[in-house]
């Protein structure tokens, strides 16, 4: 074992990820090329939907979403306390109000009874984005219903979720239960493309309108015209002709990303059985340890297992969570919370939101911890990091 700091998640890139990427930049297009249009073939493929659009990063994809579903400044958005910030920022940036509902202490998931409790208290809500929280599948199948009733479309943030399954066995992807599914290619997720990010989706309109948004709004597809006039000479296309038809951005991805994403998906079967088996020996070593509790331990046969979080008494163990950390680190061990409740940021606190209003975000807040989990973490790295957290706790 080398002396270098072990990470809390990290990417893996072999031979073929790099052979991949130098053959776009030596032989293909840079950007807007034929590797974006692979990747997203191979990723439709994988998750079982008709269509999918890559972007810069999900991010981005999120706004993008929320503009597809024509989220605006007079509607409600609904998704979990317990996720990245960019769930509930891309609501902000369509004007739109974003509201929480409390998490599932079991699955750490948006609560299905609180979500259909918050979407009664606000009739204006258009969307909910469940998040599949460290790669566990929330509960569609009763989303879904909620969202039917309530005439509000899903978009699931599957950031977590690439090769997740729901418990009827369809992958996370194929939006069975919803209107969209994005997933991020940030390093530590499931596959890395530096940065980037996918949609899925099974509606036509949807996917068309990602694709403008995309590129500046901009228009290319002929059976989309508004002025077939202008657009063609004697019945025939122009050649320059493109439309702007609504205000887009440049959320485009590059050809050499998504070659590094493509390969890195073929080895996504094996990134995550080495997850699961890593997974299965921190579930027994922290089995006996009272003041630790694995989350998420109901949920491991389709999850992508994308974080281990472990919920620890500090206070019953008489260390703070600062400590703890410090004293990973000073063992060679790097460790991170996921995450802070999104309403206790300033910038959240500043436009009203309240962590106190939701209790189980707030008491798992209290206790989470992720430790390292990636497919390259060797045994014997597992090994010390188990270790020293009974070291730890035994003090
Ligand atoms: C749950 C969740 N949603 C959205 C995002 C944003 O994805 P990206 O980093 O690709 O913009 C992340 C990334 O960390 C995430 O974890």
């Amino acid at each position: 074992m080398n002396n270098q700091l072990i990470p809390y998640g990290k990417h893996f890139i072999d031979q073929d990820d790099i052979d991949a990427v130098i053959d776009v930049l030596k032989y293909r297009n840079l950007t807007q090329g034929e590797a974006v249009d692979s990747f997203e073939n191979a990723v439709a493929e994988f998750v079982g939907a008709k269509y999918a659009v890559a972007m810069s990063s999900w991010t981005a994809g999120l706004h993008m979403a929320c503009l597809a579903a024509d989220i605006n400044e007079t509607q409600d958005v609904i998704t979990s306390p317990i996720t990245f910030v960019a769930s509930s920022n891309a609501v902000l940036y369509c004007n739109a109000n974003p509201v929480f509902a409390d998490i599932n202490s079991e699955t750490i998931n948006i609560c299905t009874d609180a979500l259909e409790q918050t979407i009664h208290n606000n009739p204006k809500t258009k969307a909910i984005i469940p998040v599949h929280f460290a790669g566990v599948p929330c509960d569609m199948k009763k989303i879904q219903q909620i969202g039917i009733k309530n005439d509000a479309l899903i978009i699931e943030d599957a950031a977590h979720a690439l090769g997740a399954k729901y418990t009827d066995g369809s992958m996370v992807g194929s939006c069975k239960y919803s209107d969209m599914t994005g997933f991020s290619f940030h390093p530590v997720k499931s596959i890395a493309a530096g940065e980037g990010g996918m949609i899925t989706t099974n509606n036509e309109d949807i996917y068309k309108k990602l694709l403008r948004l995309r590129s500046h709004g901009i228009n290319k597809l002929d059976d989309n015209f508004i002025n077939q006039d202008r657009a063609n000479t004697e019945g025939k296309q122009n050649p320059w002709y493109y439309e702007m038809q609504e205000l887009g951005y440049n959320y485009r991805i590059t050809d050499f990303q998504c070659a590094l994403g493509e390969s890195q998906l073929k080895k996504l079967p094996d990134f995550i059985k080495r997850r699961k088996e890593l997974v299965k020996k921190y579930d027994q070593a922290f089995q006996e340890i009272p003041e630790i509790s694995s989350i998420q331990q109901d949920y491991r046969n389709d999850s992508s297992h994308h974080l281990y979080v472990v919920r620890i008494k500090f206070d019953q163990l008489n260390i703070t969570r600062a400590d703890f950390m410090y004293e990973l680190k000073e063992n060679g061990i790097l460790s991170q919370v996921h995450y802070m409740p999104v309403t206790s940021h300033p910038y959240y606190e500043k436009l009203g939101y309240r962590t106190a209003s939701f209790p189980e975000a707030s008491s798992y807040y209290e206790e989470a911890l992720s430790i390292p989990l990636y497919y390259s973490l060797t045994n014997l790295e597992q090994e010390k990091v188990i270790d020293t957290i009974k070291k730890i706790i035994k003090k």
